[in-house]
């Protein structure tokens, strides 16, 4: 029953080192990568390994895509940073290009998911009191339980997972949390006027892969529309063709107001995020008033056009829709004893593990680990299968052999 977990001197020498001058906010499993290159990654002792986490969805396009690093390497030999004090000749092409794949008039560039959550609060909030005309500081903002939108003390106010807030207080007002997933909750929440906006996960990743009932997003958008509040999506990790189309809001024909978007938009090669919106939002934002000084950046800029690029001419989208089915036939197919759901679109999907030993996930992560897979658990029971985009299907059954071996024993 037990993971066999074999750390070799090698591995171990790093991992020391990472737990004696590193601060404890993670809790890895004990491997230590060196190399990646499409679905897989090398260990210091060159064992290979298959990448079911895709760095939270920030490699979507595939470990150290050629065409991505590429452009990265180019840009990075001609100009790196200016700050928004001058203009560089890469954020207009991007501006132009981001605002056109996605169908909105302006995009505020940042760095960190977190970063981008921020801005769309802010967007929301200025909105309200500039267009809507909510009274001063009354701006209200609608979310969901268990939701993950980053670690700023603002957006861990709103969090519901206490390892998240516990003495991180005093937290910031302006937020209802409503269920997810419930219809009747928002439709309630929106009967106070001084809502400017609902923030919401199409798909919650860090709960556990939580897909809502079909229509829910349709329904929210439509009542969001009609109460007058802004619709914020954040795409943070269900965007860039992780869940078989472009946006996981494509797959109810949804438009967000305030769009956000990160981690896949570099390929995972740097910290890359952006903010879509129409004019009557985004230009409450006037000059001095919100920025970053890398956000924008000339090669961040580069880095995302050609991130973006890549996921169509690689139809990427097209491949995880048609892999993340076949994915979760398989597991379903296995008809494991001990894996109570398996859930997801695309190819951002989860299992939940059922199990006496509330240690089952990670040691059966453990095991993978030992056997070449690489996946975490999230919320104790909860394994997220998310690798990168380009996986094929002869992969996915070896993938889906390692899982099987992995959980004989269980
Ligand atoms: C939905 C969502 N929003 C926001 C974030 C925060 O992104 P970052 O870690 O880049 O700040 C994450 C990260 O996992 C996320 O999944």
């Amino acid at each position: 029953m037990h993971a066999v977990n074999t750390i070799s001197p090698r591995t171990q020498y790093f991992l020391d080192k990472e737990e004696q001058f590193g601060a404890h906010n993670y809790h890895p499993l004990p491997v230590v990568l060196t190399r990646g290159e499409g679905v897989f990654v090398w260990d210091v002792d060159d064992r290979r390994y298959y990448d079911f986490l895709s760095g939270y969805s920030a490699i979507n396009q595939g470990h150290c895509h050629p065409r991505i690093i590429k452009t990265f390497i180019e840009q990075a030999q001609k100009l790196t940073l200016t700050s928004r004090a001058f203009h560089n000749n890469m954020l207009g092409e991007f501006a132009e290009f981001i605002t056109h794949f996605f169908g909105y008039d302006k995009v505020l560039p940042m760095n960190t998911g977190a970063e981008a959550v921020e801005t769309g609060l802010k967007l929301a909030r200025r909105w309200g009191y500039e267009v809507k005309g909510v009274a001063p500081n009354k701006a209200k903002i609608i979310v969901c339980a268990d939701n993950f939108h980053g670690r700023t003390i603002n957006i861990v106010s709103f969090s519901t997972d206490n390892d998240s807030r516990r003495d991180f207080g005093p937290f910031t007002p302006g937020y209802e949390v409503i269920p997810y997933n419930n219809i009747a909750a928002l439709q309630a929440a929106l009967q106070d006027p001084n809502v400017v906006a609902f923030m919401v996960e199409p798909i919650q990743g860090e709960a556990g892969v939580v897909v809502p009932d079909d229509g829910y997003l349709a329904k929210a958008a439509a009542m969001c529309r009609e109460a007058d509040v802004l619709l914020i999506a954040d795409e943070i990790q269900t965007g860039l063709a992780r869940t078989g189309r472009m946006l996981a809001c494509d797959h109810e024909g949804v438009r967000p107001d305030i769009l956000l978007l990160g981690k896949a938009l570099s390929g995972g090669t740097m910290p890359v995020s952006a903010v879509l919106a129409d004019d009557e939002i985004m230009l409450t934002i006037k000059p001095g008033e919100h920025g970053s000084t890398y956000g924008g950046n000339p090669l961040a800029c580069k880095v995302a056009i050609t991130s973006l690029q890549v996921l169509v001419d690689e139809k990427m989208a097209e491949n995880s829709a048609i892999q993340g089915e076949y994915l979760r036939q398989e597991l379903l197919a296995m008809n494991h004893p001990h894996i109570s759901v398996v859930r997801g679109k695309g190819l951002f999907n989860a299992i939940v593990i059922e199990h006496p030993n509330k240690e089952a996930a990670w040691e059966i992560c453990m095991e993978m680990k030992e056997n070449g897979l690489l996946a975490k658990p999230t919320h104790g029971d909860r394994i997220r299968f998310a690798p990168p985009l380009l996986i094929d299907r002869k992969q996915i059954d070896e993938c889906v052999g390692i899982i099987k071996k992995s959980m004989e024993k269980w």
